[in-house]
């Protein structure tokens, strides 16, 4: 979701505006503002900004004071009333939020007790409310006091930014695992849930800490702990110009989304992973989970990148939750007349919410009885829609053609969702469980450590660039990353390259090697290893180039390979979504030594909504 605020002489309903449209690129469902005038009004709709700007043209959107919100939606319909600003009951607050209150259901038995009545289901509501049911009792004076009572009851994430009717020359904002930056201008200050809003008014700046309350009026800030100590912060220059938007310092935006990753990965999964990493929880399935358990097999149905997605998913969900799997491609699966019984669940994988074939096969499949999810990045998209439930991948706008970062965000819903499915099976131990958590937690850091590795991309790129062919081996998890690679380097270098199972080489692949050829393999050091060191050999005697991306403790390939490729090592449940990145790059730096359109490349689009 996006947050903006604004405090000072301006007026604030452009501020908010320009604003939430920064913030759109996202792909968001519904936006809504809050004004202070005469009095604190609030207006918000479902849809885009401009939506929402159609709608208050003919409102009172006179002030200096104000915040305003865009919203990611969950499954299920976005609708006017769950859009922020929420109001407490007495209207005495409205509130703008970020992230999931874990403990809403126990907070809003308390209140409804205390004779509150709410709107919505939202957890959002409840905080606000509580923030009022505080501010009502005789000891607590301002809104700041009650804001911070009612954080210290709150179990969960948030950014928030409060006003109160009551005090209109202040804003109240806090900070717990969703991102809040302060943006610091001369006689006003701006907030924002990151810099894109701020950026043109303001380069100096403050994220603020998680467990922080920021108290702001036009000529003065507060930073304060919820327990009220006084909290350490720091401004900084903000490094991002409205040009970053758009491909910021990046010459590409496939550049750019393959460097977004570990911010990426962490938005899929936020929220999603419980605080104490216990457990995980997919709010759009919550409803039908149950039924997916007991489900007899699961279709899994994709196109390109989507269904090399859906590929790891099949080894994650056999391996762990042991139900049989099958991934078909969405063109295919549609006209063969598959079987499909009612105990089947069929999940179509599409970035865009819109390609044409995955559409058709799953309306077929729906039509055929069966339960359908879908895993989409665009939000309301006509997947997303046509489904029973499903889960978002929190990617982003993707904007180039050959897809990366969705990749990486489809991998992990569907790696919490084979983990979360185990757990709920009984096929794995809550020590298990927790432990593959773990290593989904560790994965950003771990994918910006390769990133860093960019320059030892780009010299083997550079060796490589003119190759006529290339050949991609795995095995195991990495099956599907040869696969991945293979098809990024042919989408935007037009260079041919195959990706294939390492094991299936000797029967066919092996008859292009010769020193000509490079040969991408992918490794780990897991149970397929030995197995793929023969591959190797194989290849090596056949004086092919192997380009083998290893793990940092592998020294054994390290003395086989031509060209290495290190990624930090990690358990094989969650090595495809490191694996995978080098791939990214190495395709994209061949693509522009070789002159390519990285972001567009020939005859390519990226959502195919006809056949
Ligand atoms: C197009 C795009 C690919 C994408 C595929 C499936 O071919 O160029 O990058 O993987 O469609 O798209 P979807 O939006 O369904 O994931």
């Amino acid at each position: 979701c996006g947050i903006v605020g604004y405090i000072g002489d301006k007026n604030v309903y452009p501020i908010l505006i320009k604003g939430l449209q920064r913030l759109e690129y996202r792909g968001y469902d519904s936006a809504g503002i809050a004004i202070y005038n005469s009095d604190l009004k609030t207006y918000k709709k479902k849809g885009k900004v401009s939506d929402l700007e159609t709608f208050v043209a003919d409102k009172d959107i006179t002030g200096h004071v104000g915040i305003g919100h865009t919203r990611w939606a969950t499954h299920g319909e976005p609708n006017d009333v769950n859009a922020h600003p929420h109001t407490s009951m007495h209207g005495n607050f409205v509130l703008v939020h970020n992230g999931i209150i874990e403990n809403y259901a126990e907070l809003k038995k308390d209140l409804t007790g205390k004779g509150y009545v709410f709107q919505t289901e939202t957890d959002t509501e409840v905080l606000v409310n509580l923030i009022e049911y505080f501010y009502s009792l005789d000891e607590v004076d301002n809104a700041e006091l009650a804001v911070r009572l009612a954080l210290s009851k709150v179990v969960g994430a948030y950014g928030i930014v409060v006003l109160c009717k009551n005090e209109k020359h202040r804003i109240i904002a806090a900070r717990l695992g969703s991102p809040l930056v302060i943006g610091i201008g001369q006689g006003e200050y701006f907030l924002a849930s990151d810099a894109s809003p701020i950026v043109e008014y303001t380069d100096s700046v403050i994220y603020m800490n998680d467990g922080d309350v920021a108290v702001i009026e036009k000529n003065s800030l507060t930073l304060k702990t919820v327990d009220n100590d006084p909290a350490n912060f720091k401004v900084t220059k903000v490094d991002l110009s409205i040009g970053d938007l758009e491909k910021g310092d990046f010459e590409h935006y496939m550049l750019k989304e393959i460097f977004e990753q570990p911010k990426t990965i962490q938005d899929t999964y936020r929220g999603r992973i419980k605080a104490d990493q216990k457990e995980i929880v997919l709010g759009g399935l919550l409803d039908v989970f149950p039924k997916i358990v007991n489900a007899n097999r699961i279709i899994i149905i994709g196109c390109g990148t989507s269904w090399h997605a859906a590929l790891v998913a099949e080894y994650l969900i056999e391996e762990y939750a042991r139900i049989p799997v099958e991934v078909e491609y969405a063109s295919e699966f549609r006209y063969r007349k598959p079987i499909i019984n009612p105990g089947d669940v069929v999940m179509a994988i599409s970035q865009s919410g819109e390609t044409a074939d995955t559409l058709a096969a799953l309306k077929m499949a729906k039509a055929q009885g069966a339960l359908i999810l879908g895993i989409c990045n665009v939000v309301g998209s006509s997947i997303a829609r046509e489904t029973d439930a499903g889960v978002y991948t929190h990617a982003g706008t993707e904007i180039g053609v050959a897809s990366t970062k969705a990749f990486t965000a489809q991998v992990t819903v569907l790696t919490l969702f084979a983990f979360k499915l185990a757990k709920e099976r009984g096929k794995i131990s809550q020590e298990l469980y927790e432990q593959l958590i773990g290593e989904m937690l560790a994965i950003p850091d771990k994918v910006q450590t390769i990133l860093l590795s960019h320059p030892n991309i780009k010299k083997v790129a550079e060796k490589y660039k003119d190759a006529i062919n290339a050949l991609y081996l795995g095995r195991g998890y990495l099956f599907p990353v040869a696969l991945e690679g293979a098809l990024k380097l042919k989408e935007i270098s037009y260079m041919h390259a195959e990706g294939y199972a390492a094991g299936e080489m000797k029967h066919g692949p092996i008859a292009l090697v010769d020193d000509n050829l490079p040969v991408v393999v992918v490794s780990a050091k897991d149970s397929y290893y030995e197995k793929v060191v023969s591959n190797i050999q194989e290849v090596k005697a056949r004086k092919g180039n192997v380009i083998a991306v290893v793990t940092e403790d592998d020294n054994g390939l390290r003395n086989m390979a031509n060209d290495l490729f290190e990624v930090p090592e990690s358990h094989p449940a969650v090595a495809a979504l490191l694996a995978v990145v080098p791939l990214q790059l190495f395709a994209y730096y061949i693509a522009v030594m070789r002159g390519c359109n990285v972001d567009q490349p020939r005859n390519l689009a990226k959502s195919v909504t006809v056949e």
